[in-house]
């Protein structure tokens, strides 16, 4: 399966972020129940994907909902759906891209069952092609911005197709400008506390031949201090209409080192993840995730018994601090 999600007949098919890097299974999900469930524990995840996770769930649930004429115009199954995508739609609060993928498979129900579902399906192919044009440009930008080749990049989370249906974001970036000889190498953060970078990132690059050195997130700016990096590059859950960007946590303090060492730091989005309703980052809604993913390591305590926690999934980059935010359409902010 190349695809991180996919539909199959019935069911939502998903690559279980969960189980890799040890094992690269899928998972088939049948109910809304299990689906919210992959959702939150993050076996699917990443901006993009959860749009189609999003918008495959309504589908799933207008088939399920609907009348024995196939149709899903009677009230109580248009209610039972409009329950199931607002639970889809707040399985996870930051990345705009779920809500939207929701309100778009949505918006065909009127027209049935099978209407939602061609609408979701042809989400999937969407996403590819967007993100595709999405790192193009940004590859391009790179490349007129940075001197040196090849390239050492430094990235951040995982942005890659397992982010997303296929391809990637600023790891599709990384895809172009390896195609064209132009990577040195990639520094990889793990991506502290569910180490994204090491488990699927790290992964991802080994896929693509990629060269590679994973680092932890506080060395990223000794990194930077000591001219191994050329560029960074970032993905997006939301990008508010002034330029700021909430990423995984991490992204701020990366973006504060790489403005002190006059690195440039392009975030690679598709528009489906700028929410022009909001003016600015702090309107932003920041997951906060559950306290064991910080006080325990692989199920092992490492905290005391009833230490607090301050475990916010993502931050907020000011614009001032981006260098460019790229989109499919081209580049929607640089930095002045
Ligand atoms: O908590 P996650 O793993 O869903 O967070 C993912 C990120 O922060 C990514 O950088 C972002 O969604 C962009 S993915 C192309």
């Amino acid at each position: 399966m190349s695809r991180t999600i996919d539909w199959d007949g019935d069911a939502v098919v998903i690559v279980d972020q969960c189980a890799l890097p040890e094992s690269y299974r899928t998972l088939r999900l049948t109910t809304i129940d299990e689906l919210v469930d992959a959702i939150k524990r993050l076996a699917v995840r990443g901006a993009p994907a959860l749009g189609a996770a999003g918008a495959l769930g309504v589908a799933m649930s207008a088939r399920l909902h609907r009348g024995p004429g196939g149709t899903t115009g009677a009230t109580d199954a248009t209610n039972a759906v409009a329950a199931d995508a607002e639970r889809l739609a707040s399985a996870r609060p930051t990345a705009v891209n779920l809500r939207w993928g929701v309100e778009r498979a949505l918006a065909a129900l009127p027209r049935g069952a099978d209407a939602v579902t061609a609408e979701a399906v042809a989400m999937l192919t969407e996403d590819e092609l967007v993100n595709k044009q999405a790192s193009r440009n940004a590859a391009d930008l790179v490349l007129r911005h940075c001197s040196r080749r090849p390239l050492r990049l430094l990235t951040h989370c995982n942005t890659g197709r397992l982010a997303a249906v296929d391809w990637g974001t600023a790891l599709g970036v990384v895809r172009h400008l390896h195609a064209a000889g132009h990577v040195e190498y990639v520094l990889a953060d793990e991506t502290r506390p569910l180490l994204q970078g090491s488990r699927l990132t790290a992964w991802e690059l080994a896929e693509l031949g990629v060269p590679y050195r994973l680092l932890p997130d506080s060395a990223a700016p000794a990194a930077m201090a000591t001219g191994l990096v050329d560029c960074v590059l970032v993905g997006a859950d939301r990008v508010a209409a002034n330029g700021d960007v909430a990423n995984k946590i991490g992204t701020y303090a990366l973006a504060v080192a790489a403005a002190r060492h006059h690195i440039p730091f392009f975030v690679v989005a598709p528009e489906s993840t700028v929410d022009r309703e909001l003016p600015d980052g702090s309107h932003i809604v920041l997951e906060q995730r559950p306290a064991e993913e910080i006080t325990h390591v692989a199920g092992t305590r490492v905290a005391p018994q009833g230490a607090q926690v301050f475990n916010p999934a993502f931050d907020i980059t000011p614009a001032e601090l981006v260098t460019a935010v790229v989109t499919e359409h081209g580049v929607l902010h640089v930095r002045s």
